[in-house]
């Protein structure tokens, strides 16, 4: 029994439709565990530009800093209008990351037994998957190095003598790879320890880099198997051999990148949660922002289409991760998967046989599950 305050951000598109039904489920766990979660709600994205001029204004920032938990739906228009817009609403997400220093972002992936089916990849090659992919997340090519640094900023398009040129640029500190890699050899300590450490070595400096960094940190770990892997080599293992992964470390842009392709592993880009977590602490944990790796979906939105379950599964690694609520968190986990066991799927897990429900009937499943 505890009293939590969680900072939503349900943020544009499908964001909200999702967003929704993991409060939906949040609150039925609250009422299973009698515990008691306290929802502060604020604009991002584009809603927020609209309202008030900027992605995610301070204030809210603040309020983020000073709750348990965020939890973030999506943000960003149509992604043919990304480029002409001055305040992009993708801002508020680099805001947060880097201001809160959510440097190390966990995106886990293992298909249910009865989605199998559902991939785009044949059922014998995904059985038994469970990986995960730790992406750092708040360097690289994402916070390009202008000076003085512009959170947010990633690259700058300039006139030269030699006509328009853009720029963005490739940066890593020892410290910021370092870091990242011990997160990554902590949690194979968890799991099956094993790292698989992703670089582009034969073209990249800072690739060269992270490897002798992954090298020396992998000598501390000697109970954890360790390889390097080039990123277009692993972009093929993934769906060649994805049992063949445990823990993945990489980048910033090739873990964003990597994990959309993963989702396929899942049956869908409405599967995968994600945990961004730093190193406040909390009265409960370490704060931590949890979110669907899918963005805002505007070819789907307002449609009742959206899979939940992305959102519904972040919640859970919420409980986890920053609340502490481990016996809560499985209980999400395994509402999820015998509401897909029973057969009910959203449009984007659709197979013959299959029960198609939209958004809000399987939040309501979700949550039934939960309180059953
Ligand atoms: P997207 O992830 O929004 O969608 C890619 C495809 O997957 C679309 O066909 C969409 O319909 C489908 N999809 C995504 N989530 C789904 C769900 N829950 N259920 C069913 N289908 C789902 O990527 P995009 O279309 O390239 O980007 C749209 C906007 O979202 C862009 O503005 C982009 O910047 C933004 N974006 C935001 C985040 C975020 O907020 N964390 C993440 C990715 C993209
Ligand atoms: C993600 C998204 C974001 C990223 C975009 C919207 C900035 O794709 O969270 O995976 O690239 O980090
Ligand atoms: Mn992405």
């Amino acid at each position: 029994m505890g009293n939590y305050t969680i900072t939503v951000l349900p943020g544009d598109g499908i964001g909200p439709e999702v967003t929704e039904q993991a409060i939906l489920v949040l609150d039925a766990i609250a009422s299973r565990y009698q515990h008691t979660f306290t929802y502060h709600k604020r604009l991002v994205g584009v809603a927020a530009i609209e309202a008030e001029g900027e992605a995610i204004s301070d204030e809210s920032l603040a309020l983020c800093r000073q709750s348990d938990a965020i939890l973030f739906g999506a943000v960003g228009g149509r992604s043919d209008y990304a480029g002409r817009d001055k305040v992009k609403p993708e801002q508020a997400l680099f805001k947060l990351r880097k201001g809160l220093q959510f440097f190390a972002n966990l995106r886990p992936v293992k298909p249910l037994k009865n989605l199998l089916s559902a991939s785009s990849i044949k059922p014998e090659i995904l059985q038994g998957t469970d990986l995960l992919v730790v992406r750092e997340l708040t360097g690289g090519l994402y916070y390009g190095h202008l000076e003085p640094p512009v959170p947010g900023k990633p690259s700058e398009i300039r006139q030269t003598e030699h006509g328009t040129e853009a720029i963005d640029t490739l940066l890593y500190t020892e410290a910021e790879i370092e870091r990242i890699l011990r997160v990554a050899f902590e949690v194979a300590r968890d799991r099956q320890k094993k790292v698989t450490s992703v670089d582009k070595a034969n073209v990249l400096s800072s690739s060269v880099l992270w490897r002798q960094v992954a090298n020396r940190v992998a000598a501390e770990y000697p109970d954890v198997a360790f390889e390097h892997l080039l990123v277009d080599a692993c972009a093929m293992h993934l769906i060649r051999k994805p049992t063949s992964f445990d823990v993945i470390v990489t980048e910033n842009l090739f873990g964003d990148i990597l994990t959309d392709e993963a989702s396929m592993l899942a049956g869908s880009m409405g599967m995968l949660p994600s945990a961004s977590l730093g190193t406040q602490k909390t009265a409960h944990g370490r704060l931590g922002l949890y979110e669907p790796i899918h963005g805002s979906a505007p070819d789907i939105a307002g449609q009742g289409k959206a899979n939940p379950i992305a959102a519904i599964l972040s919640a859970a690694m919420l409980l986890h991760y920053s609340l502490g609520l481990k016996d809560e968190a499985f209980a999400i986990e395994a509402a999820v998967a015998k509401t897909i066991e029973e057969g009910y799927r959203t449009e984007d897990l659709r197979e013959a046989g299959a029960t198609i429900i939209n958004t809000q009937q399987m939040g309501q499943k979700i949550a039934a599950a939960v309180l059953k």
